[in-house]
């Protein structure tokens, strides 16, 4: 990472507990940004592209808190990263205005995205087919260099990215507005689920992050293996759960268990898928306990998460505030 500064920003949907995909894949990746750039970090929940799909308002204010403890919970620090919610900010949506108006149908219709969730029978309406447009506006607005994402979400800010260049090459060449953003992928873009499959909660395989005891123990019993017999050697390539072990050890520990599985052995004993898991099961419960012990302050005081939540979308505005009026500028509107 070069030490200019950076402005990383990335959104996050309210659709439910995050899993171990969305930590590994996402979260983990916002938080450890925060420490590693010069700069600011952005972050919001997106609950305007959560719209798109949902139709239940007290879910939607559920979900909303629950993510935003989450992120608190494992450490976002509201020193170096801000945290808001996307529809406190409404230049954002105003600016999806004039984005619309550079934006070609046909860069739309290529999104996969939204082909996916028609494929998946999801109705379609204006606001899932201009999705991606929002999601320019969100990146752009705040003038944004770096936006980390999931595998799934790269075509979207490459969108962003021919977005900022229509409006600028329309409106202001000479003195452009909008900066171009650059995605950047975790380092664990592709997190199995229980079944083998990309872990989704579309697809009921999810571990979240912060099940334990018999919860988690139930969970880990659904991880499909194969049917090597108690004492055989196990191979780690292709095992699901090798898969999610390797996500919480490295060096040493990680080989010391990779003998476990090879030699079928441990100290001696029988060594099974069993065992494996539950071995997993320490691993998470090991890895997540400060966190879960923050979550329950959290929960325990939820105005310390509305004071966050409040505070952050003030900074967020007066930055979105100040590109919002140049672009209206840029375009004739003042
Ligand atoms: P879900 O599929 O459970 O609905 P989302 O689509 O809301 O998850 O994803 C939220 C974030 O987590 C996105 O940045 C996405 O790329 C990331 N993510 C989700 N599932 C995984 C996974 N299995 N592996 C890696 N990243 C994931
Ligand atoms: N679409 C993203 C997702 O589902 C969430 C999102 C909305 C986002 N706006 C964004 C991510 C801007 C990065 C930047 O995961």
């Amino acid at each position: 990472m070069n030490d200019s500064p950076q402005r990383v920003l990335s959104g996050i949907q309210p659709s439910g507990t995050k899993h171990l995909g969305n930590y590994f894949g996402a979260l983990k990746q916002h938080l450890a940004l925060q420490d590693e750039v010069p700069g600011e970090c952005f972050y919001f929940i997106a609950d305007y592209h959560a719209l798109t799909t949902l139709r239940d308002a007290d879910k939607l204010r559920q979900s909303v808190v629950e993510l935003a403890r989450t992120y608190l919970a494992l450490g976002l620090d509201p020193d170096k990263a801000l945290l808001f919610r996307q529809s406190d900010v409404p230049e954002v949506t105003e600016l999806m205005w004039l984005l619309s108006s550079v934006t070609g149908m046909g860069l739309l219709e290529r999104a996969h995205g939204y082909k996916d969730k028609v494929a998946k029978g999801i109705k379609p309406n204006i606001g899932l087919f201009s999705y991606p447009v929002l999601m320019a506006a969100d990146i752009l607005i705040y003038q944004s260099t770096l936006v980390p994402v999931g595998k799934d979400q790269v075509q979207h800010v490459e969108m962003a990215q021919d977005i900022a260049t229509h409006f600028n090459q329309a409106f202001c060449p000479a003195d452009p507005v909008l900066v171009r953003p650059e995605a950047r992928l975790s380092a664990t873009p592709y997190v199995t689920g229980t079944d083998g499959q990309k872990m989704s909660t579309s697809y009921g395989n999810t571990i979240p992050v912060f099940a334990s005891g018999k919860k988690l123990k139930k969970l880990l019993g659904r991880i499909v293996t194969d049917s090597t017999p108690l004492g055989e050697p196990l191979a780690t390539d292709g095992c699901n759960v090798f898969a999610l072990t390797k996500l919480f050890v490295t060096g040493d520990e990680l080989d010391r268990i990779a003998s476990y599985y090879e030699a079928g052995k441990r100290e001696g004993e029988p060594f099974g898928y069993g065992h494996a898991k539950v071995l997993l099961g320490e691993l998470i419960e090991r890895s997540f306990a400060p966190a879960r012990a923050r979550l329950e302050t959290y929960e325990a005081h939820p105005e310390l998460v509305e004071e966050v939540l409040v505070k952050s979308a003030l900074r967020a505005r007066d930055e979105a505030r100040r590109t919002f009026e140049r672009c209206k500028r840029a375009c004739g509107l003042i």
